[in-house]
């Protein structure tokens, strides 16, 4: 006797959305177990928690079923935050349960986390930018999964999905909790995978959020007319504080503008009528500078520069006629306008590295030399570091000495035996690079 046998029909789990009609209002409220902060913005329960789990968990067996590649190829999961974080986070640990539990496939993943601005640029067309991938070229060959919570209009995803296209992956697939029906129809995107189906209504929770409230719910809910306005009227106060704060702090700059004007306008009239005062050739500096405008923001510091120059040649002149009369030579009367400084040239400086041969005073030597035969111990070492950087310093000291000795006989002052210690001491001169 002949038999049929009827090959079970192979179940599919369903990538397309699961649709909740129109006329589905939701869950009363008082059936679930909600946060106070929120209950009064809320119309209705349109998906439960629990819902949105399984549908997850189907969602992660067909997306397994359907792109387990070959090992070791990884799946870069890209997480669109900030809706889309629960989503990804539950949506990849149940990919992880297929994997535990699979032995015939797998399905090695790589996680990843966007978020994407889109703003409009100086040539008025819509720009995406991507945020918080390190390097978009490593996506080059390889298969990419986007999870993201809503898709709306879908442009947003649309111009995510070209953007990424240019770094040349092998596969881009699109994973959706929820595509919305809007009543207009104008959605330009359908993606791979998605959960649910929902009314043009506004959704919150599981981390969905209105203006970053809400991603604190569990269950996907829907607004009420009054909390929709009551949210505009928090973002409002929000917009209002942040424009009074601008405006505070663009009066701040204001004045703050205003004062170093005056204080850049003072510097202009101050240098102009120093230049009138030592007599500079105002069209020669005219020339110079090729303005005709006199000081400006621009060219002050070339003007300051020009009165320096000028005023040490003033200087220089006068301090001529100083050493002429006083019988000196004018290194002598001004070493500063001629170049040295009042200390006259700056001696030579010897960097003296200690070295193994002169770790202490000679005069030590001898007596220590039997101990050069004997190693050390770790005491012994400090202290004759010690001893060698003392010696050294008395060294610097002395050399320091001399030094300030001749500059003072160099400069003629008259000073009090003893106050040229170190450098940079009493005689309040900068110090050299033996200042110790
Ligand atoms: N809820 C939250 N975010 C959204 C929605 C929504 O209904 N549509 C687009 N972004
Ligand atoms: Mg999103």
């Amino acid at each position: 006797m002949a038999t049929t046998s009827k090959q079970p029909e192979k179940h599919h789990i369903e990538s397309s959305p699961l649709v909740i009609s129109d006329s589905f209002e939701g869950y009363p409220l008082n059936f679930f177990n909600l946060p106070l902060h929120y209950r009064d913005d809320l119309k209705s329960v349109l998906i439960p928690y629990g819902l949105v789990q399984d549908r997850i968990e189907a969602l992660a067996s067909r997306i397994f079923s359907d792109l387990h590649i070959h090992i070791p190829e990884q799946l870069i999961c890209m997480c669109v935050l900030k809706g889309g974080y629960r989503f990804f986070s539950d949506l990849v640990s149940k990919i992880q349960n297929e994997n535990r539990l699979r032995n015939d496939r797998s399905l090695p993943m790589s996680l990843e986390f966007i978020r994407v601005r889109s703003y409009i640029n100086d040539h008025s067309t819509d720009q995406t930018e991507i945020i918080g991938l390190s390097d978009l070229n490593s996506l080059k060959d390889k298969h990419i999964l986007i999870v993201e919570d809503i898709i709306d209009t879908g442009v947003t995803m649309v111009a995510l999905k070209k953007e990424l296209e240019k770094f040349k992956p092998k596969t881009i697939n699109v994973v959706s909790l929820f595509t919305k029906r809007r009543s207009d129809k104008k959605c330009i995107f359908k993606p791979d995978y998605s959960g649910f189906e929902v009314p043009d209504h506004f959704i919150v929770g599981y981390a969905l959020d209105y203006n970053e409230y809400f991603r604190d719910l569990e269950h996907i809910c829907v607004m009420k007319e009054s909390g929709i306005k009551g949210q505009r009227q928090k973002l409002l106060q929000q917009l209002e504080k942040k424009q009074t704060q601008a405006d505070v702090t663009a009066d701040e700059y204001q004045e703050k503008s205003k004062s170093t004007k005056k204080i850049l306008d003072q510097c202009r009239t101050g240098v102009d009528s120093l230049f009138k005062k030592i007599g500079c050739d105002r069209r020669q500096i005219d020339h110079l500078l090729q303005s005709h405008e006199g000081v400006t923001e621009d060219n002050i510091l070339r003007y300051l520069g020009i009165i320096e120059e000028r005023t040490n040649e003033l200087l220089t002149a006068q301090a001529a006629i100083a050493a002429k009369e006083q019988n000196m030579s004018l290194r002598d009367r001004a070493p500063n306008l001629i170049g040295d400084g009042p200390s006259g040239p700056a001696p030579q400086v010897n960097l003296h590295l200690p070295n193994t041969d002169d770790r202490r005073d000679p005069d030590e030597r001898d007596d220590r030399a039997d101990d050069e035969l004997k190693p050390l111990t770790r005491e012994e070492l400090k202290l004759r570091a010690a001893e060698q950087v003392k010696h050294l310093e008395r060294k610097a000291l002395q050399e320091q000495n001399k030094y300030n000795d001749l500059a003072l006989s160099t400069t003629r002052e008259k000073s009090a035996p003893g106050t040229s210690r170190g450098a940079g001491g009493d005689n309040g001169k900068a110090p050299t690079s033996r200042g110790r």
